[in-house]
């Protein structure tokens, strides 16, 4: 692990960004956090989906692209290429359909291809700072999308923000993801960190021709592991060539296709996660 050389200084401005951000975060009613061990498993595209679908249920939400490396939330909820303001009450996030609000490293890079060259408390600091300056607003949902993996930045969110109301862990339904998946179900735990359940993205894919339908990755394997780690399977999305051309387009998907059987599939993921965080009186 790499050392931090701070001063007295520097320690004080931490403190304070740390106060600031536990001060906001108890704002915000529900903070999930979105991981999965592996990369490349649509835990973006999920997170922006279903931060529209929550949205779209008249739910407050924002998202904190924490992928501070390969920030792409912006492009998935179509807001990429604009930039957050600083208003009298902090940085102002970008709005997104359904007003979700967004924020990430993605507005504040000069362009695409700028690599950041950051080290862990480097990231720390960084993540601290926009939880602690963000003028977030009235909020019912933050949701958080994590780089893959169980490294510093979701480690940063657990440590800066008090209570995480809930982590989802993404995955493939392929069996060679089991391990991965345990993996990162055990990090939430540890990190005291409740697991609302695992969503399986990329199951089948409908021939639009036939109607056949083809399980190009595997079959099943996010409610197996659901199963085994005793924790809820909260649905699962189909693979739809439609999602990659709208991600690569930089419109977002949910709101493109609202009839499409992945867009239906993350209204009913809200529904649970609604029932699950708000409970009884969530109508
Ligand atoms: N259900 C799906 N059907 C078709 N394509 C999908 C689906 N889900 C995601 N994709 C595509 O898969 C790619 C990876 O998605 P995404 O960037 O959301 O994954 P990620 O897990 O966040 O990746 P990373 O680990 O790099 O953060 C994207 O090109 C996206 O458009
Ligand atoms: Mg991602």
């Amino acid at each position: 692990m790499s050392t931090l050389n701070v001063n007295k200084e520097q320690l004080k401005k931490i403190q304070e960004m740390q106060r600031k951000a536990v001060e906001k975060m108890s704002k915000i009613k529900y903070k999930i956090a979105v991981l999965s061990g592996k990369g490349g498993v649509g835990k973006s595209f999920v997170t922006a989906s279903l931060a529209s679908a929550l949205a779209s249920k008249g739910r407050r939400v924002a998202v904190l692209d924490a992928d501070i490396h390969g920030p792409s939330i912006p492009k998935l909820l179509g807001v990429h290429g604009y930039t957050m303001m600083a208003g009298p009450e902090g940085i102002l996030p970008v709005t997104a359909a359904y007003g979700v609000k967004v924020v990430s490293m993605d507005f504040l890079l000069p362009s695409e291809e700028t690599p950041l060259i950051w080290r862990g408390p480097l990231k720390t600091n960084a993540l601290r700072e926009l939880l602690a300056e963000v003028a977030w607003g009235d909020l019912d949902y933050l949701l958080i999308d994590l780089p893959p993996g169980t490294g510093d930045e979701p480690l940063s969110i657990a440590q800066i923000i008090p209570k995480v109301d809930g982590a989802i862990v993404v995955t493939i339904p392929s069996d060679l993801s089991r391990i991965v998946v345990k993996k990162a179900v055990m990090f939430a735990k540890k990190l005291a960190i409740p697991v609302l359940g695992i969503i399986e993205n990329m199951s089948g894919f409908t021939c639009p021709e036939s109607g056949k339908v083809y399980y190009i990755l595997g079959k099943g394997a996010g409610r197996r592991i659901a199963e085994e780690m005793k924790v809820d399977f909260l649905g699962e999305i189909p693979m739809d060539p439609r999602i990659t051309e709208a991600n690569d387009r930089g419109v977002p998907f949910f709101v493109e296709y609202p009839e499409s059987e992945a867009a239906k599939a993350f209204l009913k993921i809200a529904d649970k996660i609604i029932r699950k965080i708000e409970g009884e009186s969530s109508d």
